[in-house]
Parts: C-alpha cells; structure tokens; sequence
C-alpha cells in the first residue's frame, strides 16, 4: 500500500525542482494502471465529454457525470492525488452553485481537489471554494469552456498584451488561493516566465518544457483517440492498433468455429 500523494508533496516538489506527472483518467481500469504505473497527480477531466462520450467539446458534460466519473478513478487509485474538473456552468452561475459543486466533487466524488477555468474574471470563485478548505487548481490560457469566445482551439498569449493579461490571470489565481495551475496551450517562453514568477506549482499542456509538471489526455497518449491531435500531444504507445487486431482475431474465431474451445467450456 502507498502513501496517498498530498498537495503538499506537489508543493514540495516544485521547491525541491522534481518534475510533477499528470494524466487523466475516467474509469477505474485506467486509475489502477496510472496509479500502478506512479503517476503523481489523475486529473479527472471533462475531456472526458471529448474523449469518452464523442462531443465536440467539453461543454456538454454535466455535474452529475462528473461526480460519476470521479467515483470510479478515486476506487481505482491508492497513491496518486486525485483532482476533479468543474464542468461547464457548475461555477460561472454564483458563488453559492460553485461551492455546492465543488463541495459535491470532494463530498460525493471523493476528489482531493477541483480544477476550474479562468483568471482574473474567476478570481472571487476561487477565493469562495478556497475559504470552504476546498483545494483549488486553476487553469489559464487556452481554456476550453472558452472555445466559442476564442474561436475554436487556439494558442493563446502570443501578441505582447495578451501575454501580460495571461500574467495577471496567472497572478490572480496564485493569490486567490489555488495550490497549483494548468497552463494550457501558451507560448513556452510565457509559459517559462509565469512558472518563474509563481510560487505554486505550474502544469503544463502545451506550454513548453519550463512548466513544473506536464499533464497529458490519456488517450491521446496511447493512440485511443483517432479524431484530431494537436501538436504538443505524444504518443507513447498504439492501443488503438492492439485493440483492433485483438477484436479482429475474436471476430475471426468466432466465424471459424474456433473460440470457445473445450478449455473455455463446461462439461
Ligand atoms: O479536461 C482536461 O482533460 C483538462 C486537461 C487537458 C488540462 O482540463
């Protein structure tokens, strides 16, 4: 049995200059397998509408999906820190409907902590979920609650007046009293510089190599999703190819009168 990760082993990690490890996870199975594997951080995120549920974007997800999902990865996970995205509309309304969700991600969720989107515009909600002892991550750049208001999925940051506004936002969510930010899909160098300037730790997607930890869409990295696949994702590995050849071969041996054999019946 492992120690449960804290946010203070994050903290600490960002002083001590150790690189913090996050994916996401929407199930059980993939918890158990990240949380096997070490990772230090699951971010259960509502890249799952994207991911899992085939939408478009992120902002069809709903509280109630969330908290399901965030079920499942908590009892596949002993050591890695859980953290639960806020979907669309759960936090934008009032403060009094985003401490409820974000009380109802830890309370019936069972999260260690809530990621919602926005800077300076978000930070009094912060401030509101903090004071409940609620930790907060915040997320900044591109923001994909956002994608109407930016025009789909674009790099943010990279005119000198955006950057300084990404800034401020950056700022704002370390003083409203987030433990930790994602930057999503800024220039490395901005990107470099808010990490310099915060003293919480900074996660990055697409944000270039300076950033404390990197986050990455679990899928993406192991080739489940064929839609599109932006720039700063990696593939580590070809699920998509194993899965298609292990259905194939069950299909085929089915057909053939192959599978089940006498091992795989009862007498
Ligand atoms: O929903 C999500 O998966 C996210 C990460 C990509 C940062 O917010």
């Amino acid at each position: 049995m492992h120690k449960k990760k804290t946010l203070l082993d994050l903290q600490r990690m960002k002083a001590e200059g150790q690189k913090i490890t996050v994916l996401t996870a929407y199930d059980y199975p993939f918890a158990r397998l990240l949380d096997q594997a070490g990772i230090d951080v699951i971010l259960v995120g509502d890249s799952v509408g994207c991911v899992v549920a085939g939408y478009d974007n992120t902002l069809p997800v709903t509280m109630d999906e969330m908290i399901y999902h965030t079920r499942a990865v908590v009892r596949g996970s002993e050591q890695a820190f859980i953290v639960a995205d806020l979907p669309f509309l759960s936090y934008q309304i009032d403060m009094v409907e985003a401490r409820r969700n974000a009380g109802r991600l830890m309370q019936e969720g069972g999260a260690q902590a809530v990621k919602l989107e926005g800077g300076c515009n978000m930070a009094a909600t912060i401030r509101a979920i903090v004071d409940m002892d609620i930790p907060v991550m915040g997320h900044v750049g591109l923001t994909p609650q956002s994608i109407h208001r930016m025009g789909g999925y674009r790099v943010q940051g990279k005119q000198e007046q955006h950057a300084r506004q990404l800034l401020a936002d950056a700022r704002a969510v370390e003083a409203a009293g987030a433990f930790a930010l994602v930057l999503e899909g800024i220039p490395a160098p901005l990107a470099a510089e808010i990490t310099a300037t915060l003293e919480i730790p900074t996660i990055g997607i697409g944000a270039g190599v300076d950033c404390d930890g990197q986050v990455l869409v679990i899928h993406d990295i192991l080739g489940l999703c064929d839609k599109f696949s932006p720039k700063f994702v990696k593939r580590y590995a070809d699920l998509g190819d194993t899965i298609r050849s292990g259905v194939n071969d069950y299909i085929r041996e089915v057909r053939e009168g192959i599978f089940p054999g006498p091992e795989h019946s009862f007498k």
